[in-house]
């Protein structure tokens, strides 16, 4: 058995009760998330990109929201992150923010936005913060990157690290693809997990990288990794909303669950309003708002159907 056998539902003798990573009822905080490194229960992440994805996510429990830049794909209809904007991300922060959900905000970083200098990276990590009510900030990528977290965190920003397939790098990288399946690929990302923990990012995302990897890393540093495409032996684990519930068009990728299809749902139930319409059966009497009968008649309108009340 791997030494993260035991936290597996299987192998939990209180399995069936419902545990969670964070206490449940209290706001989840940044320290809350850094602490539930090594706890039994997986910690929680979807994304969600306004207000109706945010109340699902957290009326759902979930731990930690995140306002991706796949933003760009998902609801934006892109190929890719890279052309998402700050002021795109700060827009649909304040939307999930909005709803004051009880799960951590933690708000992307998109392309460009801490990229080009220390003051460039601080201001816009401050919007996100400031102007859309994130509570942190993801940046993609390792080493190369600690100038810019040392930078954040002096500022008070706590910041969230991101390593593997980093979708803002698809040039760099060729396309999407696994990650760190060469072995010197793999002691980089393991050196880059060690030095974002170092520096003091409080989660790492792990992004398509080899399950074995994952473990090894995830047993590696003192902070929680959650995992997308990495196996079960991350601290936690995230999902893009759209795909979970099935809202997601073309291709999904071999490591989605799809725990919906509201894709099918929505458009069957678009459909019939559209049938209704089209046959008058909608609206019914009952969903008109009516003109009170002394009106109607001073008018001459045409009276109301029988059981109809005036509203
Ligand atoms: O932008 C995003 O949604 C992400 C997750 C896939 C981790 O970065």
């Amino acid at each position: 058995m791997s030494s993260y056998g035991s936290r597996h539902p299987l192998d939990d003798p209180h399995a069936g009760a419902k545990q969670t990573a964070v206490p449940e009822g209290a706001k989840v905080t940044v320290p809350a998330v850094r602490a539930a490194k090594g706890t039994r229960t997986p910690l929680v992440m979807t994304t969600a990109y306004d207000a109706a994805t945010a109340r699902i996510a957290d009326s759902a429990g979930v731990e930690v929201i995140l306002v991706g830049d796949s933003l760009g794909m998902v609801v934006l209809g892109r190929d890719s992150t890279l052309g998402v904007s700050i002021d795109e991300m700060v827009h649909h922060t304040a939307a999930v923010a909005s709803q004051r959900p009880r799960a951590l905000v933690v708000g992307d970083m998109p392309f460009l936005s801490y990229h080009v200098s220390i003051e460039d990276t601080v201001r816009n990590a401050g919007r996100l913060v400031v102007e859309g009510g994130a509570e942190c900030v993801k940046i993609e990528g390792g080493r190369k990157r600690l100038r810019m977290i040392g930078a954040l965190l002096d500022a008070e920003i706590p910041v969230m690290g991101h390593l593997g397939l980093t979708p803002q790098s698809v040039n760099a990288m060729g396309g999407f693809r696994v990650q760190g399946k060469v072995r010197k690929q793999a002691e980089e990302l393991l050196a880059d997990a060690a030095a974002l923990a170092e520096a003091g990012v409080f989660a790492m995302v792990l992004e398509g990288v080899p399950a074995e990897l994952a473990e090894l890393i995830t047993a590696d540093v003192g902070v929680p990794t959650i995992g997308i495409g990495a196996g079960p032996h991350c601290d936690g684990q995230v999902l893009v909303i759209h795909d979970l519930l099935g809202l997601t068009d073309g291709h999904v990728p071999k490591f989605v669950r799809c725990y919906a299809d509201l894709g099918a749902l929505a458009v069957d139930a678009v459909g019939r309003y559209a049938d209704d319409v089209r046959s008058g059966a909608f609206p019914a009497a009952d969903e008109s708002y009516r003109l009170p009968s002394d009106v109607a008649a001073a008018l001459g309108a045409s009276p109301m159907p029988a059981g109809t009340t005036e509203n």
